[in-house]
């Protein structure tokens, strides 16, 4: 088995008083695209805040590209290599799509495929857009803005927070197409997502997480044919 990029040990994390992690284990391997499944409130966002230092982990290991994430400051993992998109998107609504953009560049050493050109062939509509604020972009296009900010900085990892919350089912289909590409350019990446019709798109592995414990990992072709694990999880 080729040596994960990201693996998870027994990652035990709390909000304020509550255990939300109660002891989460996974590994991504390097060039694979994972998915981490699971119902509202199970535990993905709180998965991978946990990997960026963003909420309090009490014990387990995280360890990224040989060495212990655990305890280290968040622009430190950030610089590391991971990049993060997090359900909110979070891009700056009054700056340009272009200096949006820039700026996902900034503090990156690591030159590497992703640059403006490379951006705007993946998603054409910010070459059309460049010049408008981010606050004028529809809900798809802001995604593929934030998306296309972390892949800016040329991160070793790419992770993925809930991509396909609240789109249409045809920018659905761009996206999955989109995130393919940037898999196919050998990008590593994590996402997580409720979703699972959009997942199998997309994920040769999955892992499903309910109340802060991995339930089931395995292919996503095992996962498939494993009704029963997909109406016990994540049937809605
Ligand atoms: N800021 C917070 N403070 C306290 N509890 C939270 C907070 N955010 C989420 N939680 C709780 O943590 C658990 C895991 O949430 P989360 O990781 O966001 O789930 P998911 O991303 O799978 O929907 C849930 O029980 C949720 O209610
Ligand atoms: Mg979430």
């Amino acid at each position: 088995m080729p040596e994960p990029i990201l693996a998870l040990e027994d990652v035990v994390a709390v909000y304020g008083f509550s255990r939300v992690l109660q002891g989460v284990s996974l590994a991504v391997e390097r060039g694979r695209i994972v998915a981490l499944l699971g119902r509202n409130g199970a535990g993905k966002t709180a998965t991978l805040r946990s990997v960026m230092g963003l909420v309090d982990v009490q014990s387990g290991r995280i360890g990224f590209d040989g060495v212990e994430l655990r305890g280290m400051p968040t622009f430190e993992i950030a610089q590391r290599g991971i990049g993060y998109v997090p359900d909110d998107r979070r891009i700056f609504p009054e700056l340009s799509v272009e200096r949006n953009l820039a700026l996902g560049a900034r503090h990156s050493q690591r030159g590497g495929y992703w640059n403006l050109d490379t951006i705007y062939q993946l998603f054409p509509p910010l070459r059309a857009y460049r010049t408008r604020r981010g606050a004028v972009l529809s809900g798809g296009e802001q995604k593929m803005l934030a998306i296309s900010r972390a892949l800016m900085g040329n991160p070793k990892l790419l992770m993925l927070d809930e991509p396909s919350e609240g789109l249409s089912p045809l920018i659905l289909s761009g996206l999955v197409e989109a995130i393919q590409k940037v898999g196919a350019e050998g990008m590593t990446i994590l996402i997580a997502d409720q979703n699972l019709k959009f997942a199998r798109r997309l994920a040769q592995y999955a892992y499903i997480v309910e109340n802060g414990i991995i339930r089931h990992h395995g292919t996503m072709q095992e996962l498939m044919q494993d009704s029963e694990t997909v109406r016990k999880y994540l049937a809605v």
